[in-house]
């Protein structure tokens, strides 16, 4: 059971939309329970310890926690890549048993072809052409991927990403590798990308920042095994600057949980 801990600093104090959401929609994606352990040479690691979650269509959720305790198992039980020992997920009410289109996953190394263009890599796999100029890409369209800057190329997959549409997009460290002020221009896309387009996205991160700058709510995990351990309601307006005092006021909170949980290894500054 994980506690909920209500941060309101400079908004109002009324429920969260996403809370509001969550009472109103049903759960997009459902994980009951779930479990999960790998033998490694040395023994056992028990990944993940009856990890439940609900996500509501359109929410944002981010996961938060120090390396090791299970939020890329997680994300990819969620996904379909991995199967859990024991527990369920479902999408839209239905088990997830393999990886689909509706549940797309962006890691944090684009992981583009590079013997395919920038468009021909967004179109992989599409019969449609895809609209380049939204993603701030069209210059680049027919640019060969080791051409482009790290941002470029994760720009790149995020389009990749959505050009099939996908209701979910289950996100690990996307902007993991990139400079700040390359981030700070991806927080812009994605939330706009969000608002326009009203994703349901599940957001892992290092950085409490940027899961305070783009979550509904920030989930603390802690380690071995891994757990949820606290819930973060953000109820900041939205577009979020990742510069603010409020934002700021939001990830010392957080920070200062996942800190007492041990040995976190955290990005606080950015
Ligand atoms: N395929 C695997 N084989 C063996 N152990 C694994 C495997 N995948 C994950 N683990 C172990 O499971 C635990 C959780 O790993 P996971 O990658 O989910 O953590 P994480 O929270 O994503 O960490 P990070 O923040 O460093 O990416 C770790 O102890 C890891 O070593
Ligand atoms: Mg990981």
């Amino acid at each position: 059971m994980f506690v909920t801990r209500a941060i309101r600093l400079g908004s109002k104090a009324t429920s969260s939309v996403s809370e509001e959401l969550r009472v109103i929609a049903p759960s997009k994606l459902a994980i009951e329970d779930v479990s999960k352990s790998f033998k490694t040479g040395t023994g056992v690691v028990q990944a993940l310890d009856r990890v439940s979650l609900q996500v509501g269509e359109g929410e944002f959720v981010c996961l938060v926690g120090a390396s090791g305790c299970g939020k890329s198992t997680l994300l990819n039980i969620i996904a379909g890549l991995e199967k859990p020992d024991g527990g369920n997920v479902l999408a839209d009410g239905k088990p997830v048993t393999s990886p689909g289109r509706e549940r797309l996953v962006m890691f944090q190394e684009p992981a583009l072809f590079p013997w395919l263009d920038v468009f021909g890599n967004v179109l992989f796999g599409l019969k449609l052409k895809p609209n380049l100029s939204k993603k701030n890409l069209s210059r680049f369209e027919h640019a060969n991927i080791h051409e482009l800057s790290g941002g470029m190329k994760q720009r790149v997959s995020l389009a990749r990403a959505l050009a099939p549409n996908p209701r979910v997009l289950l996100m690990d460290e996307p902007f993991a590798a990139l400079d700040a002020l390359t981030r700070e221009q991806l927080y812009g896309d994605i939330q706009q990308i969000w608002k326009a387009r009203r994703k349901t996205i599940v957001f892992v991160t290092h950085n409490v920042r940027e899961a305070a700058c783009l979550g509904d709510r920030v989930l603390l995990f802690s380690p071995h095994p891994g757990r949820i351990q606290e819930e973060f309601p953000v109820d900041l307006p939205r577009p979020r600057d990742i510069n603010s005092v409020d934002l700021a006021a939001h990830a010392t909170q957080i920070t200062k949980a996942l800190k007492s949980l041990g040995k976190a290894e955290v990005t606080v500054a950015r």
